[in-house]
């Protein structure tokens, strides 16, 4: 199974690889179709931020939060599934915005339901305030929870819930003076 996904710009990529001690919980963000294309497709949309970008926030964040980050995009549906069977064993939770996957994909439904780990379902837009086939999910009948509408955000959000649910939430400055 390939670790890492092949993108456009893979020098920038390198760049922003998780270099984090293996002990950490692992959290596996998978990316579906067509969303190696942000910051130039439908930027009405989805914004200029790239995933590339996205990637960066979520290593910062999960740095933060005393967790690794395994970070992945697929083109490719059976791709997607092989990755979420291999969540079983090598994560500790499953963010997943599976793009249009989402909306017609049981294969994929049906892996992530081989899963005993959280799975966050994110997507960068509200799809409910778009065509009526985006309200149907299959992803969010076996998610955790779902975030959508925040742009990049989303992920970070959904990083924050994992780290609650794994009890890697950081302590506020009021809960440390006790
Ligand atoms: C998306 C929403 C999907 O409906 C769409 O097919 C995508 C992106 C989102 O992040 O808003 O590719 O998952």
């Amino acid at each position: 199974m390939p670790r890492r996904p092949v993108l456009a710009d893979q020098a920038a990529k390198e760049s922003v690889l998780p270099r984090l001690p293996t002990d950490l919980p692992t959290v596996m963000i998978i990316n579906g179709p067509n969303l190696n294309l942000l910051g130039c497709r439908e930027t009405d949309i989805y914004g200029r931020e790239t995933l590339a970008d996205i990637e960066a926030a979520c290593v910062a964040r999960a740095a933060d939060l005393g967790l690794a980050i395994d970070f992945r995009q697929s083109n490719v549906e059976g791709e997607i599934v092989t990755w979420i069977q291999g969540a079983r064993d090598e994560a500790a939770a499953l963010i997943l915005n599976a793009g249009a996957y989402t909306h017609t994909s049981i294969a994929i439904l049906d892996a992530l339901r081989s899963l005993d780990v959280p799975v966050y379902e994110v997507h960068l837009s509200n799809v409910f305030r778009r065509e009526p086939f985006r309200h149907k999910s299959y992803v969010s009948m076996a998610a955790t929870g779902v975030i959508c509408g925040f742009g990049g955000l989303g992920y970070q959000l959904a990083l924050e819930a994992a780290a609650h649910q794994l009890g890697r939430a950081e302590m506020r400055p009021s809960e440390n003076q006790a």
